[in-house]
């Protein structure tokens, strides 16, 4: 009986091997384990033999039931997901592929970092137009056409204007100082106010000038804004950029939308003002430029002659992320070049 058990259990799973579709399976089913199926005969049978053969056989015909029942279920399976268990294993325990994540340029980071320190100062974040009218990027900064401030700049002009002082001409802006007036026209002081922005300047480029780069713009006006309130809001934003304790100074400079204006500097990031390479031994490093707002300026943004004074300051975002992640070419943060992102 055994033998035949053995006999039947082969026959089964060598039917079971060659099948390839689920009708194939039920039909081995029926035929071999099925009511009248020999092998369900001999399961009956059991309980007629001695108790020693029950003992013997028993477990035997159960084992081969149980496997045989195994088998098919399995080949069922096999056959419903289209896929061979012997071959297209999978093993759940080997490590797993790295995912390739993106990476932010070291511009969006220096940006997040700037508008969550100015906002937590009590901020506002302002914006304005990349293509620009020659009104809101010169004249009303206090910039006449054929004022020889504009030759700081270099303009890649979209339109020419009439040359009429009412600056109908259209450039792509060459600071964000456009958006001081922009936020101006329509709101009252006192603000405070950030404008962060792409800028676009006709220049060849090298490891430090790029034509296309970022500034951001602070503009505080109100009543009684002195240079005083600018140390301190520059230097509470430059310690907490740097996560350090920073020290600034200003030199006198020419920009013709602040009178005074100035250049700024801060004490260098790497030697702390000691004096090093970075800093070609001064202890310093030049931002950008800054002053306190031409009365032109609050003139042309609809304000009253001398009854509000306000400072300003443009820098280049570039300039920081340069500083902040040590990088050595400006021409880097537009490249493209992946081993460049994925440093970030
Ligand atoms: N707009 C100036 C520049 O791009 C920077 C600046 C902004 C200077 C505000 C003074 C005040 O060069």
């Amino acid at each position: 009986m055994k033998e035949r058990i053995k006999q039947l259990k082969n026959e089964i799973e060598e039917l079971l091997n060659n099948s390839k579709t689920l009708k194939d399976i039920e039909d081995i089913r029926i035929k071999y384990l099925g009511k009248k199926s020999e092998f369900n005969k001999i399961l009956k049978s059991l309980k007629d033999l001695t108790q020693d053969e029950k003992k013997e056989i028993g477990p035997f015909a159960n084992e081969a039931k149980k496997s045989v029942y195994a088998k098919i279920e399995n080949k069922k399976h096999t056959i419903e997901l289209n896929f061979d268990a012997e071959t297209e294993w999978i093993d759940v325990t080997a490590p797993g592929k790295k995912i390739k994540k993106g990476s932010l340029n070291p511009l969006t980071l220096v940006q997040r970092d700037i508008e969550d320190i100015f906002t937590s100062m009590g901020f506002e974040i302002a914006d304005g137009p990349e293509i620009e009218t020659e009104f809101f990027n010169f004249d009303g900064a206090n910039m006449p056409p054929n004022h020889s401030a504009r030759d700081m700049q270099d303009t890649f002009w979209i339109k020419e204007g009439c040359n009429d002082g009412m600056g109908d001409g259209q450039v792509l802006r060459t600071h964000t100082t456009n958006c001081q007036l922009r936020y101006m026209q329509s709101h009252k002081p006192p603000f405070r106010i950030i404008a962060p922005g792409r800028v676009f300047r006709q220049e060849a480029t090298d490891a430090s000038h790029e034509h296309t780069f970022h500034q951001f713009e602070a503009l505080v006006v109100g009543k009684n804004v002195s240079v005083a309130n600018f140390l301190s809001v520059a230097k509470s934003f430059f310690s907490s950029f740097f996560g350090k304790e920073m020290s600034v100074r200003v030199r006198p400079s020419y920009f013709p939308f602040v009178e005074p204006g100035f250049e700024f500097d801060i004490s260098c990031t790497n030697c702390s003002g000691d004096g090093c390479s970075t800093c070609q031994n001064t202890g310093w490093l030049e931002i950008g430029g800054a002053g306190m707002v031409h009365q032109n300026v609050l003139v042309s943004g609809g304000y009253e002659r001398d009854k509000y004074t306000g400072f300003a300051w443009g820098f280049g975002l570039e300039r920081l992320a340069m500083m902040k992640y040590k990088i050595d070419d400006i021409r880097l943060f537009h490249s493209g070049d992946i081993r460049f992102g994925r440093q970030f």
